[in-house]
């Protein structure tokens, strides 16, 4: 590297403006510390795209219908294996509920500079602030985006007053929204394992939730950087609402697949906990968001983590082994796998600390 990119970074970090401080500051050239390596853009050219689409699942009448139910925990079974990804629609949260989240979310981070800053942190304990890049000063290139983050991590109890005013009541019911979707979705997962279907809630796989409140400014050369390098997440499960501009790409065979946005939908994906408790019965796939001359784009993810804080030891389920199948992963605590996470840059694999 032929410059101080520490430097460089530091001084992007200080002003506590993030990339939409670029942006608004006039920015046509992105700085070179979001330039992403030339072997890493040469490498994408010769990758298309192939026009497949990630499933896309109907939840509705899952409670009523006991044989609708089995036929869609087949479907959520096969989409686990083979994509690590789907779409969920007629999911039971109001589509008024998801529009408010994004408007709050967009509220939120184009507040005036002054209001905004008081919230950016590095601080993984603070239940409620603003980054950009959590893994800045780690990776070999930044990425296009800011990230407004609720942590529920060490407890389920939030208080409205810790959220900031501009998304307070629109994040209250998505939160709620999201919280029982999420324990349906792990009682159809259990089930696609051939568990019972409050097994994975009763090892807590849906507490410890998390919000990713991103915010993908618009960007002058969207061909030499990305919105979010590739990663899979640091999760169970991730629950992800994101609006129409498109972008999200995941990895599909060794070819990108692009996730259509579907009006009204979610995107639900396997994450790196969820891999290692099935014992790679469910595969936690790489994604990644491209950036765009179009913006912003407004995404919000929701991971399911377990709490940051439990004493119980995660490892392949006692089912998912057999003489055929031997554990892949070792036992550990879930902090212990936090602390990994965040040793590395997102886009290098949560999962090999952990094998055996
Ligand atoms: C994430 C993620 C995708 C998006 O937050 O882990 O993959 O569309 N987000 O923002
Ligand atoms: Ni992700």
């Amino acid at each position: 590297m032929d410059y101080d990119r520490v430097k460089e970074v530091k001084a992007f970090d200080d002003t506590k403006a993030g990339v939409k401080g670029l942006v608004d500051a006039g920015t046509m050239n992105i700085p070179r510390i979001f330039i992403r390596p030339p072997e890493e853009i040469a490498q994408d050219l010769n990758c298309l795209t192939i026009p497949l689409q990630v499933p896309v699942i109907d939840l509705s009448y899952i409670e009523k219908d006991n044989h609708r139910r089995k036929g869609i925990v087949d479907e959520i079974r096969i989409a686990s294996e083979k994509w690590g990804f789907f779409q969920v629609v007629n999911h039971g949260i109001p589509s008024s509920v998801l529009s408010k989240m994004m408007n709050g979310v967009r509220a939120f981070h184009e507040q005036p500079s002054e209001v905004k800053q008081q919230f950016y942190s590095r601080d993984r304990m603070k239940k409620v602030r603003l980054v950009s890049n959590s893994d800045l000063y780690l990776s070999r290139s930044a990425n296009w985006r800011d990230t407004m983050s609720i942590s529920l991590l060490l407890s389920d109890h939030l208080h409205p007053d810790e959220l900031p005013l501009a998304c307070r009541d629109s994040t209250i019911e998505y939160i709620k929204g999201v919280s029982e979707l999420g324990d349906t979705i792990f009682e159809l997962l259990s089930e696609a394992l051939g568990l019972k279907p409050n097994h994975l809630r009763d090892m807590e796989c849906s507490k410890g939730r998390g919000f990713a409140c991103h915010y993908y400014p618009a960007c002058p050369e969207p061909d030499l950087t990305l919105g979010t390098s590739k990663h899979s997440d640091p999760a169970f499960l991730t629950i992800l609402l994101q609006d129409q501009i498109g972008g999200l790409q995941v990895l599909h065979e060794n070819q990108w697949v692009d996730v259509q946005p579907i009006v009204g939908s979610l995107v639900v994906n396997i994450g790196d906990l969820l891999q290692i408790i099935s014992n790679n019965k469910f595969e936690s796939v790489e994604h990644r968001v491209l950036a765009n001359r179009i913006g912003p784009r407004i995404s919000v993810a929701c991971f399911f983590r377990a709490f940051a804080a439990s004493s119980k030891l995660y490892g392949p389920i006692e089912e998912m082994i057999s003489e055929e199948i031997p554990p892949v992963y070792r036992e550990f605590l879930v902090s212990e796998y936090i602390t990994n996470f965040h040793s590395k840059p997102i886009d290098t694999s949560g999962l090999d600390h952990f094998k055996l």
